[in-house]
């Protein structure tokens, strides 16, 4: 067992120009995610070595070296430039975790192009916010999520290419186009675009309170955080097989399901194939993984199974266990000691910050709940929420701030100025979330500072939901707030007011609920409806969900004096 070293020397040893360094960019110089993750690796005498091995629900597998990712990511890159496609285009990844998915990320970097993905259980109408919205230009997709682009389509002039990786003998309609990954003549050499560290990279959307997604736009130097923290956080080793179960239609499985293992070399699995206690055990035991990146309601559902389900299976391989995306309860990490020996370490960050930036390391003391400490080279506070000054009281609750500049922040809200501006105060981007500080510098979650609904770490927007409930035609108002779940945290619960001529029903709910897992996603679905007369308002006519979320949750609402009808 090696020597980890302590926080404090972290923070001494630890910069970003390190990271700059060791991934041999000299400031100034062309920077590109994809030849970062793919030909500089070749060139380091790795070509032969294991990027990805990948496994789908009925076992199949596939196996990609790092010199297969090179030509592979090569390929996509040509068919991509061929069909037209500009630096700076946003081309999506509407992708189950298919190999196509993986590579095609890079395959898009190398062009210039700015890859979006998005998480393929979107219905037609979240899909078509995104793509509407970033005016994206192609679409790489499959065909079992055909229906949802086809649907769409007409309305989004800008859509030139819809890019099927299995199409087959179906028949393809006009924009459509087939393009297989394997089948392809393989393209050894493909010039690089050179972006540069400020060039635009990935668009990743995210739910705010207000209006719609929110397009946060990263560059191609977020690859120095991703790779730095890749390699310290999640203690990444040359000889580690690790696997991230984020999809990459959410950050997680970007920034340490692509970049971060790759930039450093890491082979990593992937099992496309949704939650299965069993067949979760059993992929960790068959792939021998050393390093696994998770989420608390995986960690949660696991738990249910008890620690006999584990025990069954040889879990040996695991080194280090790391989690995101919710609060890790402290049940959970002693768990975790109890079934693999080990504790899972919590990491917070955000689609916005890019990369992990509050963080238990190895090496360093875990206190079960706690989220630990900043990342050497971040700037993080607990905020007062009337001065924005930080708190100089241990355990008092504020609002978690980071000084900005770190590689990996995103630059801006996709044509969302205003929003974006209203992340930052006094010289801080503020997370939108609470947290308080212990007197050893370690930061302890409260809970989100808005409407946002953090579900199984998915975040959903309120509006979205809210939008796509007014589109039914019994529905007269609607709020959709959080409420509690044992498993995922929270789950959606819509209050719904009626319009005259409707009347409440168990079947009117379920035809709601439908309705919304199928336009926007599964997440977004309530899993309760409720019927109510009317819903509390401000004077001005806003409704305001605090009141209900607190109803949800039992706790004190607080100042009423503005609500109207409470
Ligand atoms: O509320 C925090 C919660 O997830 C939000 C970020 O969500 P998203 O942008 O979708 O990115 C998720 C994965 C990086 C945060 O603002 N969150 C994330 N990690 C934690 C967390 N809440 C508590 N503890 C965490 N470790």
């Amino acid at each position: 067992m090696r020597n980890l070293p302590s926080y404090e020397e972290l923070l001494s040893g630890l910069s970003w120009s390190l990271a700059e360094r060791e991934l041999g960019y000299q400031p100034g110089e062309p920077l590109n995610i994809g030849w970062m993750c793919s030909d500089r690796i070749c060139r380091l005498g790795q070509a032969d070595k294991l990027a990805l091995i990948w496994e789908d629900y009925l076992g199949n597998e596939k196996r990609f070296t790092f010199d297969d990712l090179r030509v592979l990511s090569n390929t996509i890159a040509s068919f991509l430039v061929e069909l037209g496609i500009q630096p700076g285009e946003r081309v999506c990844l509407f992708l189950d975790r298919v190999p196509e998915l993986y590579i095609g990320f890079v395959g898009i970097l190398k062009t210039g192009a700015v890859a979006q993905p998005l998480f393929s259980a979107f219905g037609d109408e979240s899909l078509f916010v995104r793509l509407a919205d970033a005016k994206t230009s192609a679409i790489i997709t499959q065909k079992k999520h055909l229906h949802k682009v086809r649907k769409i389509r007409e309305e989004l002039p800008e859509l030139r290419h819809i890019i099927v990786v299995d199409a087959g003998d179906s028949p393809l309609q006009a924009r459509e186009v087939a393009f297989r990954m394997e089948q392809a003549p393989r393209v050894e050499n493909f010039a690089v675009y050179p972006t540069t560290a400020e060039s635009p990279s990935v668009l990743h959307y995210t739910s705010g309170t207000t209006g719609q997604p929110k397009g946060a736009q990263h560059v191609h130097y977020s690859i120095v955080s991703q790779y730095l923290t890749a390699k310290i956080v999640l203690d990444l080793r040359p000889d580690d097989t690790y696997w991230c179960n984020a999809d990459p239609g959410w950050v997680t499985g970007t920034s340490y399901g692509i970049v971060g293992p790759w930039s450093n070399g890491i082979t990593q699995v992937v099992l496309d194939s949704g939650f299965n206690a069993e067949r979760w055990y059993e992929f960790l035991a068959k792939r021998r993984v050393t390093v696994w990146y998770s989420a608390p309601t995986a960690i949660r559902l696991l738990m249910k199974e008890g620690t006999d389900l584990p025990r069954k299976h040889d879990l040996s391989s695991l080194r280090y266990l790391a989690s995101v995306g919710e609060p890790l309860n402290g049940e959970a990490v002693i768990w975790s000691e109890e079934a693999f020996g080990k504790p899972f370490h919590d990491t917070f960050w955000q689609t916005e910050t890019g990369s992990i930036v509050i963080t238990n390391f190895p090496g360093m003391p875990i206190k079960p709940g706690s989220m630990g400490k900043p990342f050497p080279g971040i700037t993080a506070t607990v905020l007062n929420p009337r001065t924005y000054e930080p708190v100089s009281q241990p355990g008092v609750a504020g609002l978690i701030a980071l000084r900005p500049g770190w590689p990996s922040q995103f630059r801006y809200y996709w044509r969302n100025e205003a929003g974006f501006q209203a992340k930052f105060k006094n010289g801080w981007y503020l997370c939108g979330d609470r947290a308080s500080l212990d007197a050893d510098g370690y930061f302890w979650f409260m809970g989100r500072d808005d409407d946002v609904i953090n579900t199984g770490g998915h975040l959903v927007g309120p509006f979205e939901i809210e939008s796509a409930l007014l589109e039914h035609p019994a529905v007269y108002e609607s709020a959709a707030v959080a409420k509690p779940d044992p498993v995922n945290m929270e789950v959606v619960k819509a209050y719904v007011t009626l319009k005259r001529g409707y009347e409440p029903s168990p079947d009117l709910e379920l035809e709601i609920m439908n309705r919304i897992r199928k336009r926007l996603s599964p997440l977004a679905m309530p899993q309760e409806i409720e019927f109510v007369d009317s819903l509390p308002k401000t004077r001005s006519g806003k409704i305001v969900r605090r009141i209900l979320r607190c109803k949800e949750f039992h706790e004190p609402v607080g100042d009423l004096s503005t609500v109207m009808n409470e």
